[in-house]
């Protein structure tokens, strides 16, 4: 009740102040009983949403149950939320569920925005910064050069890579994690991988999510959510092991960031805030983190870059002539990058066409606040679209053709009006693991092998793509033919 009555003050007050009524919200119309339930049922959210802002605008509403969504769908309107007042958007939806995924709040991606997450998030990046200074230039070299030989194993026959491409992120991720690396078919890494993907699969499911819209639902037998916590408990064992193990290790690994997370806890528990913020199951969730954020995400990004150069094969020789002349033999060095237009333009052009978290993760509003004019009370719901604001025709002309030209000199692109990371407080927290993975993947991926579509396959990739939480590119195979250089 004072909560509204307050937001109802302030929203008079603010239409008092700028003399004029507050725009009334543009959005679909929505049921009086299900409110915009369709709208939000779609098999590919991002284009429906960026179809709709084609009608309602790159600001408009949709209502769930009792919530208020708002949709951003220009890059205008992300960064006056995500960036300038960052603060008032900095939260994250509370759910009944959510709570039930991230060890009850306390894991940083959905987290809400209180001090203990502050002190999470900036321990981890403390210790994800340091990383990408001290080792993972070389952790990541070492993958790149393991996919290699993957790929030179396939002896030019047609392949799915995905699972190639997913195996060399989430090595990384492990190798940063707990110092240890797995092979395709370890058991282990397959049982971690099912387990956080039918977890993200079944979080995603509208048998979980109608138990946070309709709590009367909770009480009622639901196997799917029987699942669901089934999976959480067996994703925790997983976890739990492996950090047990890596305290017991004499010689700990020094890639790993769990040591310098435990040790940061010891210091954060003598220091600062007095009372213990931080513990053990941060580090673990912490964990969960950057295996969910860092391994999908990665993987199906290069799953699209090879797609789109099987769509557009100069790009490829084009990338493959420039590092042959800019390195002449060796492989590039992430220090290579500015003297590698042509390869950039391709990494900022796949970013912008496929930002592989189309949707980010949503934000909630903390106190009340405006977005282009437009009073959004606390507790909104915000949804940065960020596949609709690289879409968005009054910034990329041709917005839907792949033309990393846009980005070379005089073609008018800038790399800097991308937002495929988000922006603000909840900038993705791996933003520059990921860009010094996409960087050396590709270049040593384009060094070596030239993609070409199998012979006999009659079609293309389909470029649409099958959107969740990421967004991925339906299954196609491809041949990697080694080049001239690449020694077997
Ligand atoms: C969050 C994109 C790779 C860890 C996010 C968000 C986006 C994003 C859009 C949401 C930002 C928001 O809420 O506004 C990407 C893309 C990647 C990538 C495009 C690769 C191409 C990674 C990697 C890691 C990672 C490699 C880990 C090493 C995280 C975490 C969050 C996050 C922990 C949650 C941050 C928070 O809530 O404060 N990412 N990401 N991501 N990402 Fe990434």
């Amino acid at each position: 009740g004072k909560v509204g009555v307050q937001s109802g003050l302030l929203q008079h007050l603010y239409q008092f102040l700028h003399c004029s009524p507050a725009p009334t919200f543009p959005g679909p119309p929505s049921h009086f009983l299900f409110g915009n339930m369709m709208e939000l049922t779609h098999d590919h959210m991002p284009i429906h949403l960026t179809d709709l802002a084609q009608r309602y605008g790159s600001i408009y509403r949709l209502k769930f149950g009792n919530t208020t969504m708002v949709v951003l769908s220009s890059g205008e309107a992300i960064r006056e939320a995500l960036v300038k007042k960052w603060s008032d958007f900095a939260g994250r939806p509370i759910s009944y569920t959510g709570n039930i995924v991230s060890g009850g709040g306390h894991n940083i991606s959905l987290g809400d925005y209180t001090e203990e997450w502050r002190a999470h998030r900036r321990v981890v990046h403390i210790a994800l910064l340091r990383c990408c200074q001290q080792s993972l230039h070389g952790v990541i070299e070492r993958q790149a050069l393991h996919l290699r030989k993957v790929l030179l194993d396939y002896h030019m026959k047609p392949a799915d890579l995905s699972e190639d491409f997913t195996v060399a992120a989430s090595n990384i991720i492990t190798t940063l994690a707990f110092g240890k690396e797995y092979d395709k078919k370890s058991t282990e890494l397959q049982q971690l991988h099912n387990c956080l993907n039918e977890i993200v699969g079944l979080w995603g499911s509208s048998w979980i999510s109608a138990l946070d819209s309709f709590p009367l639902l909770r009480k009622l037998p639901n196997p799917v959510f029987a699942r669901l916590l089934k999976e959480v408990a067996r994703r925790d064992e997983i976890i739990k092991h492996h950090l047990d193990d890596y305290k017991l290790q004499d010689k700990k690994n020094e890639h790993a960031i769990t040591g310098s997370l435990l040790q940061a806890l010891d210091k954060h528990h003598n220091t600062e805030h007095g009372g213990v913020l931080l513990t053990d199951v941060h580090v673990h969730m912490a964990t969960v983190d950057l295996l969910i954020g860092g391994t999908e995400t990665t993987s199906a990004w290069l799953n699209w870059t090879v797609a789109f150069l099987l769509h557009r094969p100069e790009v490829q020789t084009r990338v493959y002539e420039e590092l042959c002349t800019v390195l002449e033999e060796r492989y590039p060095k992430y220090s290579d990058r500015h003297r590698l237009p042509v390869l950039s333009s391709l990494i900022s052009e796949v970013l912008r066409l496929r930002p592989v978290a189309p949707l980010a993760v949503p934000h909630r509003a903390i106190r009340d606040s405006s977005i282009a004019g437009y009073f959004i009370p606390k507790n909104t719901v915000i949804i940065p679209n960020l596949f609709g604001a690289h879409h968005d025709p009054a910034v990329w002309p041709e917005p839907y053709s792949f033309k990393p030209e846009r980005f070379l000199e005089g073609g008018g692109g800038s790399a800097r009006a991308l937002m495929p990371f988000g922006g603000g407080a909840r900038l993705c927290l791996g933003e520059s693991v990921a860009k010094m993975e996409l960087f050396l993947f590709t270049a040593y991926l384009l060094r070596d092998f030239q993609f070409v579509l199998p012979e006999g396959e009659a079609s293309l990739p389909d470029l649409r793509g099958v959107a969740s939480v990421v967004l991925k590119i339906k299954a196609y195979r491809v041949v990697a033919r080694p080049r001239p250089l690449t020694e077997a």
